[in-house]
């Protein structure tokens, strides 16, 4: 949500702001800015510049050919996508926000929670606002304090305009990153962040600062992760670290390695598609990494993770929550260990009671989605409050950022090891997700097996190590799918021209692909779309029927299947038309159209089911024309509440 990036350095910084924020588009992309500082000569005295400030409504192409027209010189600048929060995604809104005189500019990626009485006091003071955002009030705050600090008769130069920052940011409440220069210390970059990530690259001679690690990868391996608090002044000669008590820190850099975070779409049409046909590499890397032979399942995890548990919570939002249901069906029935799954957005508002022996899992993609954080945060600091041991907080994260805020919030990570999804729909992500929840329950159930604690009726170790013999296939088996799916899916889509409203059906552990389906349909496609438990369609949604409503029914061999079948006919006979997401056999018959399975043991059906679920969410949405890979409103990782 939101992308920044900041650059200081010998070359034009221009191309290379806008290239940073071609990276980090998919975060946000209803506006964007950029401003960079051009240095003046100055016959000896003390150095000038002037700022230049470009930005435009809408995709960062416009930004660019308003580039191209007007120029922005300059060998510092900082620049900005939006995924609106506070005012409309206008051109007046866009970032960078600047001061009354036009000379120091801001860009901030958050939320400025108390920017409301901020506003009131500056514009009490006689400050005119240009803009709706919060982040306006930051340059008129830091100008106003420049201006008391020149008026002291401090040197203009870049550490006033750090101390500026230091001492305008306690009066920011929220969670934030932001970048400023000024056109009066035209050699500075002043960058700060606070529970918002923003990471600092070192290049040969220049810095590149940015939210996201794509805008980085094409420009330097080297990077510095800001931690909480700090605050850095940037030159073309080095970096000087602060940490939120105005004390210099001294850290290490660190390394990008790998290609996962350079985003590329190769020959495909879209991100989305590249993702999803990624997704049977995502699972050979998981089953390489997690299942050695010889054992049921290896995860690079403490056994303090699974020591003494008596009970599970996961705290996520989306898709995310999605596989943390699949996550807890496993949990409960491969397991035995009670799993309770919340919205993040809600939990933080309404806890349960506190429960003894409780692991509590996070689960974010991006590892920075301020609801899943926020929840966790509480989660942590009320066990700490409790003083029992039985209470303490024991948190996992499962994530495919482990450098994220989540990597840097709880003491233990899995890491799902996707690579970079670019796309804003979830798709190899998801995959991964659901694998490292397959990981987790087979180690829980191995141990509260060897501890005597295996409950009657779950999976025996047979089973389970059928279960891991059938996961190995699981690369090839999603190779041949995915490759189906797509033609199928793509021949389906003109189907759905006119379509307005789409049900889909699962029951069990099914039911959360029901509702991912739902999701994705409706996230790039526009369509409503409603995720149901087959068996609840009688109590009410199934007035929504009619021949002008499809019904995508999930129904694979197991516990549930004849049942799903029922409820598959109940929808035939109101006249839908009946997608089928099962395996060729005369049972499936009643399907209008089939999007066909290999038959595989239930408990690992949702790794296939999903595949048809995101095909024809993508190819209903790219049959409408539709922006698949940026849809409207949406944004990659949601960093406000
Ligand atoms: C997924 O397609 C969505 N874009 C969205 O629901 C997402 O899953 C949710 O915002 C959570 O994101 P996270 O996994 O980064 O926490």
């Amino acid at each position: 949500m939101c992308g920044i990036v900041a650059l200081i350095g010998s070359r034009e910084a221009a191309p290379q702001l806008l290239e940073g924020l071609r990276q980090l588009e998919y975060r946000g992309y209803d506006s964007a800015g950029i401003a960079t500082v051009e240095a003046l000569p100055n016959g000896g005295g003390a150095p000038e510049g002037r700022l230049h400030c470009l930005k435009a409504e809408g995709k960062l192409l416009n930004l660019t050919a308003r580039w191209e027209e007007q120029g922005a010189a300059g060998h510092c600048g900082i620049g900005h996508t939006r995924w609106a929060t506070h005012g409309k995604p206008e051109e007046r809104n866009a970032h960078p926000h600047l001061d009354g005189s036009g000379q120091l500019a801001v860009v901030q990626n958050g939320i400025i929670e108390n920017h409301r009485s901020l506003r009131e006091l500056l514009q009490a003071e006689g400050v005119m606002f240009r803009s709706d955002t919060d982040t306006e009030v930051i340059p008129h705050l830091l100008a106003r304090r420049l201006d008391a600090l020149e008026k002291e008769g401090h040197l203009i130069d870049a550490a006033l305009l750090l101390r500026a920052v230091q001492e305008v940011l306690p009066l920011l409440h929220g969670a934030y990153a932001l970048a400023v220069v000024w056109a009066k210390a035209p050699g500075a970059l002043v960058v700060a962040r606070r529970q918002a990530p923003l990471l600092i690259g070192l290049g040969e001679g220049e810095f590149l600062c940015a939210s996201d690690t794509p805008a980085l990868a094409g420009f330097t391996r080297t990077i510095l992760p800001m931690e909480d608090g700090e605050v850095a002044l940037l030159t073309p000669l080095g970096i000087e670290l602060y940490n939120a008590t105005g004390e210099r820190v001294q850290r290490n850099p660190s390394l990008l390695t790998g290609t996962e975070h350079v985003a590329d779409k190769r020959s495909f049409r879209h991100f989305m598609l590249k993702e999803i046909h990624e997704q049977p590499e995502t699972a050979a890397l998981w089953v390489a990494r997690h299942l050695p032979e010889g054992a049921l399942v290896a995860l690079p995890l403490d056994e303090a993770v699974y020591c003494g548990v008596e009970r599970i919570q996961i705290l996520a939002c989306g898709t995310s929550r999605h596989a943390a249901q699949v996550g807890a069906y496993l949990l409960e029935q491969v397991a035995g260990v009670p799993t309770t799954v919340f919205y993040a957005s809600e939990f933080r508002y309404a806890p349960p009671p506190l429960s003894p022996h409780m692991l509590t899992i996070g689960v974010t993609q991006s590892g920075e989605t301020a609801d899943t954080l926020a929840a966790l945060t509480m989660e942590q600091q009320r066990r700490q409050r409790h003083g029992d041991p039985a209470y303490a907080p024991r948190m996992l994260g499962i994530t495919n950022r482990p450098e994220s805020s989540l990597g840097r919030l709880v003491s233990h990570i899995l890491d799902i090891g996707a690579g970079i999804e670019v796309g804003v729909a979830a798709t190899k992500t998801f995959m991964g997700q659901l694998l490292a929840f397959y990981g987790l329950a087979l180690a829980f159930a191995e141990r509260r097996a060897a501890a005597g604690l295996r409950q009657p009726g779950l999976p025996d170790h047979g089973r389970l190590m059928a279960l891991v013999a059938q996961l190995r296939e699981l690369p090839a088996l999603l190779q041949a799918l995915v490759e189906d799916h797509d033609r199928r899916c793509a021949e389906l889509a003109h189907l759905f021209t006119d379509t307005q409203d789409v049900i889909f059906l699962g029951r069990g552990i099914n039911y959360p692909i029901a509702m991912e389906g739902a999701l994705k349909l409706k996230e790039i496609s526009y369509i409503h779309a409603e995720g149901y438990p087959a068996g609840e369609m009688k109590h009410g949604p199934i007035a929504l029927l009619d021949a002008r409503v499809p019904v995508v029914s999930i129904a694979v061999p197991g516990t549930v299947f004849d049942k799903v079948l029922s409820n598959a006919q109940e929808a035939k006979a109101r006249d839908a038309r009946l997608i089928g997401v099962a395996p060729a056999c005369p049972d499936t018959e009643l399907f209008d159209t089939l999007l066909p399975l290999p038959i595989v043991d239930e408990l690992l059906s949702p790794l296939l089911t999903v595949i048809p679920m995101q095909l024809l969410s993508y190819h209903i949405a790219a049959h409408r024309g539709l922006d698949v890979d940026q849809p409207r409103n949406l944004a990659k990782s949601v960093t406000v509440e």
